[in-house]
Parts: structure tokens; sequence; C-alpha cells
């Protein structure tokens, strides 16, 4: 989600040190190690396949072999020559339930319930899930609405029929595709077809559900819930499930002029963020429904492969506004859910399963993610860091201190994260993990607000008063991937002149690393920012490949104009992937409805700009990267 610098959540008034008071770039740990054969075997499906390095034109990195592509303010995608870039599921195609299959209207005049079983809008996460050679299922979220596309009148008018719509323009889609002589394209219909929107029944599991800040008027139990929303980065688990991540929900709820010291640690303001859902969904009206709030913020697993189960909010992985939840494994096989989020100054967690993973997919381990420890990250100046536990009893996390439970301390894992002392982040977005290396990796997208002149100062070590760029954090457990000691460093500060190996960037978002090694970084600069400042040499957002070995970073693919890139999976062989381009024409604020195309018109070159995903490919067939 591109977020205005100035009018975005800043909550974190804690005393406790951030990321910038104990940063020193110049620092560099080596960080050494291998992967567990347990975890290998976990990883299976893609381990299997023969993986080959390239040798680098320039003589550089052995894994990279495609020429980089130049900044770009053209109102298209580019990719590297050798390579085809096709658009499939755009925004408002039909998804390709059997019973409704809507075609999109180019003034956007379908109806909330058209849109239900249509693409999403704002697309983001996305993961593949293979069903055999060349057929396989997407999974992806819809992070957000500009509601001036939308609807063919904008936001004029404004009424419960345009709430409606916009809440199943929200959420997740799964889409069957396969590939038909060489091109990829959606199957319709499809069993595996589902659109899970703002509206979907679900249900809560661990430790919070039932709890008494989970309780409302229509869910007295505060075991089932209404819809997901802000759906943006995601994760796929060994068991075959997915991982979407409620990201900043409070921005949908109008809250009261007076917020108590709970909603104000959360962000909650009058109005919102201007969805407007509140003036006809009295569930986003938190004067009238104070604990509804709690009931967003959460990870929600989902099994694509059954189009009729029921998602689950999983409150055990914490409430944050989270923006993905990466799985890694240890060696004994147990689950560890790594999740950012993005919000300046807050924190970087990670969930421990108290159990091993099952053998027998999601039904099996329906329950896994509902037993363990979630744990928040501190960062210490000298390369080390702790993760610290938020479990109920242990240290400051007492009902003297407002955690009745641990439903309540899952409730308030900022709260909970203060007092054990969590480093405050420059917006902790996707977080990647190399299993090889036994390494993890987490954007920082950028924090206009970390500086001297905010009052906020900065350590001495490093040179970013105004952090407008961002930067790549690493580290590495002391042990197995559940260890709660690790050693850090930064693996690169985008935009740093010093840098000669890499392409420029800046804002990286979107984070993944594919079966060969290659760590995929995303952008987003937001629209209003974009060009201007210390981005202005950057053109449009972009994707980049970083060969973590080296460090060099090539740049692959650039987006049309006022997109982000984001969300990024391939098929098992590595031959095809498919990328998200979110948000293309999006202006600083919501689209107006008089010339919906006038800073873009991708992809259809003409009419309302259209999130999509782009299918790339090698025009020779092998294998994307190299
Ligand atoms: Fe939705 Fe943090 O980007
Ligand atoms: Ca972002
Ligand atoms: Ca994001």
């Amino acid at each position: 989600m591109a977020k205005d610098f100035e009018t975005m959540e800043n909550s974190n008034h804690s005393g406790n040190p951030s990321i910038h008071d104990v940063s020193d770039p110049g620092r560099r740990i080596v960080l050494r190690g291998g992967f567990s054969a347990a975890a290998s075997a976990l990883f299976a499906p893609l381990a299997a396949v023969s993986l080959p390095g390239c040798a680098s034109p320039a003589g550089g990195s052995p894994l990279l072999g495609f020429t980089s592509v130049p900044v770009s303010t053209a109102d298209a995608v580019a990719v590297p020559d050798g390579y085809v870039a096709e658009v499939i599921a755009a925004w408002g195609e039909p998804v390709g339930l059997a019973h409704a299959m809507p075609p999109f209207k180019p003034d956007a005049s379908h109806s909330a319930a058209e849109q239900a079983a249509q693409m999403g809008m704002h697309h983001d996460g996305i993961h593949y899930v293979a069903l055999g050679p060349g057929r396989g299922l997407l999974v992806m979220n819809h992070e957000y609405t500009d509601d001036g596309l939308l609807h063919a009148d904008g936001m004029a008018t404004w009424n419960a029929d345009k709430v409606m719509k916009s809440q199943a323009a929200h959420g997740v889609s799964v889409i069957e595709v396969e590939s038909r002589s060489g091109r990829w394209q959606m199957v319709r219909p499809s069993r595996f077809a589902r659109r899970i929107t703002a509206a979907t029944p679900m249900a809560l599991g661990g430790p919070a559900a039932g709890h008494p800040l989970m309780r409302t008027a229509a869910d007295p139990e505060g075991r089932r819930v209404l819809g997901t929303l802000n759906n943006c980065g995601s994760g796929i688990t060994p068991w075959g499930t997915y991982l979407t991540c409620e990201e900043n929900f409070i921005y949908y709820f109008n809250g009261p002029e007076q917020p108590d010291a709970h909603a104000k640690r959360w962000g909650l303001r009058r109005g919102g963020a201007g969805y407007r859902w509140h003036e006809h969904d009295a569930r986003f009206d938190a004067t009238l429904h104070p604990n509804e709030p709690n009931r967003f913020g959460w990870i929600v697993e989902i099994d694509p492969m059954a189009s009729a189960a029921t998602p689950v909010k999983r409150t055990a992985l914490g409430r944050a506004a989270h923006e993905g939840a990466t799985v890694a494994v240890t060696r004994d096989g147990r689950a560890v859910v790594y999740s950012g989020e993005d919000a300046r100054f807050e924190s970087i967690y990670k969930f421990v399963s108290r159990d091993r993973i099952a053998i027998g997919g999601a039904r099996a381990n329906g329950t896994l993610l509902d037993h363990g420890t979630l744990y928040a990250a501190r960062f210490d100046a000298d390369g080390t860091g702790r993760w610290m536990a938020l479990v109920h009893g242990q240290g400051p996390l007492t009902a003297a201190n407002g955690f009745a439970d641990q439903g309540e301390v899952l409730v308030k894992s900022r709260q909970a994260s203060d007092l054990l002392g969590a480093t405050k982040m420059d917006r902790p977005e996707w977080i990647a993990v190399d299993p090889k290396r036994g390494e993890v990796y987490c954007t920082l997208t950028n924090n206009s607000s970390r500086g001297s002149d905010k009052g906020r100062p900065v350590d001495a070590a490093n040179p970013r008063a105004h952090n407008t760029m961002g930067h790549i954090i690493r580290w590495k457990e002391d042990g197995d991937f559940d260890g709660t000691s690790f050693r850090w460093d930064h693996f690169v500060l985008a935009g740093d002149p010093a840098n000669p190996r890499g392409d420029a960037f800046a804002c990286p978002d979107g984070l993944w690393m594919d079966a060969r090694g290659v760590l995929w970084i995303q952008t987003d600069m937001s629209t209003s920012a974009m060009g201007r400042g210390d981005l202005a040499r950057l053109g449009n957002n972009m994707m980049l490949a970083a060969d973590v070995g080296t460090g060099e970073i090539r740049r692959f693919l650039t987006g049309p104009v006022g997109c982000e890139v984001t969300g990024v999976t391939t098929t098992p062989d590595l031959r095809t992937m498919f990328v998200n381009i979110q948000h293309p024409g999006e202006s600083a604020g919501r689209s107006g409805s008089i010339q919906p195309g006038r800073f873009s018109t991708w992809p259809d070159g003409h009419g309302r700009p259209r999130s999509a995903t782009v299918v790339i490919r090698r025009r020779d067939g092998g294998i994307v990267g190299t």
C-alpha cells in the first residue's frame, strides 16, 4: 500500500530505542551456516527442481544472467531483452465461479454482487499452487480500493451499495490458470475459483478467540467474524495453506473524538482514512462497536484447495498491521512465521509453533498455528539481537500492567512489545527466508519521521536523519529458526551511492527468495513522493533481483505510471513468473471519476487503469532470472 508520507499512522510513542539508534551501516556481519535436512525435506517440491546458475554477461553474479532494464516513466511494463510479459486476471475479470461470470464493464457499473464474483482491486501478495504441468492456482490478495475508479461516478452519491461493492473488491482471489500453447490464461469455470471479501464469514482461532475484547453485539461469543481487509503481503505454509495479512485495518474504522489509550496506540481516529464504510455499515463505526477493530489485524489462514473451507484468523500469531507472513521450518519440523508490522516505529515479530508439522496437508495441520510462542525483535547496537516472548505472566506482561491473560497480550501486541523493549523499526514490510544460508531478510521501506528534526535523534553511526529511501536488514538466528537470539546487519541501504554493485532503487517493500536463492525486491515509492526529491531520478516503481552472495542487484522490471510492484511467485520449474501490478494511475489521493485514465490506462491502453497480474517468461523457455 502506498501511503502518504505525512498522514500515515505513527502511533508508537514508547521510549524504546529505534533501529537507527542501534545501526552502524558500516558494519557487515558474516552470517554463516547451512539449512537443516528436515527443513529441506519440507521444502522438497522446490528443492527437487534442477536449478542451474548462469554465466553473468558482466562476469559478476553467477545467479543473474539478464541485462538490467533502465529506469522508466513510461505507462508500460518493461522486462529485459529476451523476456515476454503478458497480462492476466485484471481487476473486474470474472474469477470463474460456475454460477456467476459477469464480464468487466469498462464504465465500472458492476453491482456489488458482480464484483464479488470478479477479481478484486489492487492485487498484492500472490502464490502459485501447482496442480500439474502447466496448470495451477494463483492465490492473491486485493489490498484496498480506489473508490474513485471502482464506481461509475466515483465517490459521489456515496451509499450502502457502494460500501458493499468496495468490500467485495477487497480480500483474496483464488483462480485457476493454465498454459495453453505457451500462453497462460485463466480457467473458467473452475471448481477452485473463489472470492473471499471483507464480508466473508471467518472463524477465530488461538488464544484470543472468544476473548471479551473480541466480542461484539453481532458475535457475543467472539468466535466468528465477517471478512478480511487491507490484505497486503502473504505467505504459504509447507502444508499448503495461504496466509493473508491484514495490514492497515485501522484506516477503515471511525473512531471517537477522545480515543482511550488502547484505541490511541492503534491509531484509531475520527473518520478513518476516507473509506467511509462506517457511514453505511455500523460495524465499522468503533464509536458504536468498539471491539470490532480488535477483530482485525490478524494473519488469516486459507486452504486454496478447498473452496468451501472457512478461513481462520490465527490470533496466536499476534495482532499488528501485518505486512506478510513468511514461514521457515526448524530442524525438528516446527513452523516459524516471520511478520513485519508496516507502520512507522513498529516491530518485527516471529511465531514458533508448539507442535511439529504433521504429514497430511491442511487438514492434518488445522490447529498448528493456534499453539506456540510469539516474539518481538530487539536489535542491539553490537550487531546482536533478541527475541522477546509475548507470554502472559512473563516479565512485565501481567495483570498489574493491564494484561488479564494471553488473549489480551495478543490483542494488544503493540502495547506488549512496548513493555518488552522491542526495537522501533522503519516500517517493516515483507520478510524473506533463505533456507540454504539460514538467513532472514526484511524490507524497511522508509520512515520520513525519522530524524533529529522530528525530535527522534539518530545514532551517530547512521547518516540517515530522514529515511526516504529505505533499506533491507538481515539476521541469522543463533542455532535454529526458533533461536531467541540472533546476529544482524544491513544487506543494503537503498539509494546508497557507496554501493557500486547495484542498480538504484528506493522504498523496498515486496521481498521473496526463489528456489535458486535469488532475492526479488519490489518497490513502493508512494505516489505523493515519486519523482521528487530523493526519488527524482528513479522513475516508476520496479522489481529487482539480488544475488545475496555477491551483493549485486539488477533491475528486472519497471511498472506503469503510478503503480506499485508487489507480489511475486513462480511455477516450481522457475520458468514462469507471476508479478502483481497494483494501483496503476494512482495519484496522491483517491482518483476522480471524471477522467479515470488521466494518469495511466494500463493495461488496456484506454479507459480505467486496472491492477493485474503480469506473467513473465523467457522467450527461449529458460529459467527466469538466468
Ligand atoms: Fe501494504 Fe506495507 O504495504
Ligand atoms: Ca508499502
Ligand atoms: Ca506492501
